[in-house]
């Protein structure tokens, strides 16, 4: 299923925004090239959420303890971080950023 996130200038390259789809907290991330990411919100290091953490190319870093995730594949590139984040697809269509999210 597609979700519309919003208006693909609404996030600047580099930055990262939190949305709820229900329950689950995604992070929809532009990288620095400005293409469209999107990974689980949650650090699987703690409470922390990846949205407010700092965007490079392909990685995001979280701001707590510095674990970096590859955009593209969800795996923690560096410690603490050891286990994977799940990614999710995304495209553009009329300017406009939707979210591939299966509910089940
Ligand atoms: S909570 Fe994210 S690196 Fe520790």
């Amino acid at each position: 299923m597609a979700i519309q996130i919003c208006p693909v200038e609404d996030i600047k390259p580099g930055k990262a925004i939190r949305v709820k789809v229900g329950d689950h907290a995604i992070a929809i991330v532009r990288t620095k090239a400005g293409d469209v990411r999107a990974i689980d919100d949650k650090c699987s290091h703690g409470e922390i959420s990846l949205s407010e953490g700092f965007v490079d190319n392909e990685t995001i870093e979280c701001w707590a303890h510095g674990a970096k995730f590859s955009l593209e594949t969800g795996q923690p590139l560096t410690l603490p971080a050891y286990e994977p984040v799940a990614v999710y697809e995304t495209f553009v269509e009329d300017g406009v950023i939707y979210l591939e999210y299966d509910a089940a």
